[in-house]
């Protein structure tokens, strides 16, 4: 067995991902298998089932074609997305940032096989000024007629919790109202400041186990490793690219707060 066999996502796993359109979407199996604490095999199991659900992908692309997307870019992880709900099967599930709703899609698309859990996603959309995306303005605005989510398939948006504001005012009373968290995302403003913001909001609801991901942490400093360094867990980042995430370690206790 070679090693890079050992780290190769099924055949399945790369079906999904041509049916999205973005070569960068190949599954990493050596992060999730690092961040979930699993042998690449078991990892490689659960990413068999992301070809069943190539057809949605496929409509996803399809989708974001039609507002003037000619890639997904936003998110490049679904897949892995996928893998740790199906793996951690939480009961409660927030990201922040949605745009046009990849990573909200996959979300949901594991929740459902779970048949049980919540997704709850916050997003403050910007709109794109005219017909075309200027060069000036962000893929993540949404296109004239849309709305957050425009790309996920009707189909899954049953039972989906969306917020639509700033994360520094729907948050804090989201989290309020849920008894846990067992995954949460962030994929809204990249700043240092508000990514230590969102961390500390969710802490005191996650679970044992829980999983915290952090996309685009190019822009947030050192946000994310300081949490980990609280926490008392290792962050594994996805590849070369700053995707990074670490799951909690039920034996270690947080660090007191900063003042
Ligand atoms: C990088 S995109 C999210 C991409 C998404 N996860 C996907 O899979 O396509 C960031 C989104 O966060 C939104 N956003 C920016 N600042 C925010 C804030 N303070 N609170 C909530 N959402 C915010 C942006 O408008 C945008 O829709």
């Amino acid at each position: 067995m070679t090693l890079s066999w050992t780290f190769s996502p099924p055949a399945e796993a790369e079906v999904a991902r041509r049916q999205l359109g973005d070569p960068r979407a190949r599954a990493n199996v050596r992060w999730l298998s690092a961040l979930l604490h699993l042998p690449p095999r078991s990892v490689q199991q659960t990413l068999k089932e992301t070809g069943a659900f190539a057809s949605i992908d496929q409509e996803i692309h399809d989708r974001l074609r039609t507002g003037g997307r000619s890639n997904y870019a936003q998110f490049r992880a679904p897949l892995e997305l996928y893998t740790i709900v199906r793996t951690l099967r939480p009961e409660h599930v927030i990201e922040t940032g949605v745009s046009s709703g990849v990573s909200s899609a996959h979300l949901l698309l594991a929740l459902r096989r779970n048949r049980r859990g919540t997704l709850h996603s916050i997003d403050f959309p910007t709109r794109q000024r005219g017909a075309r995306l200027g060069p000036s303005e962000s893929p993540v605005s949404l296109p004239p007629g849309r709305s957050t989510g425009w790309a996920i398939p009707p189909s899954l948006r049953r039972g989906w919790d969306l917020r639509i504001g700033p994360s520094q005012r729907v948050l804090p009373k989201l989290v309020a109202e849920l008894p846990s968290i067992g995954l949460f995302l962030h994929d809204s403003l990249h700043t240092s400041a508000h990514l230590t913001f969102e961390l500390e909001t969710v802490r005191p609801k996650l679970v044992a186990e829980a999983v915290v991901l952090a996309d685009n942490t190019t822009w947030t400093g050192q946000a994310f490793p300081r949490f980990a360094r609280r926490v008392g867990s290792r962050m594994h980042r996805r590849g070369r690219g700053d995707l990074v995430g670490l799951r909690l370690d039920p034996r270690r206790v947080p660090a007191p707060s900063p003042p």
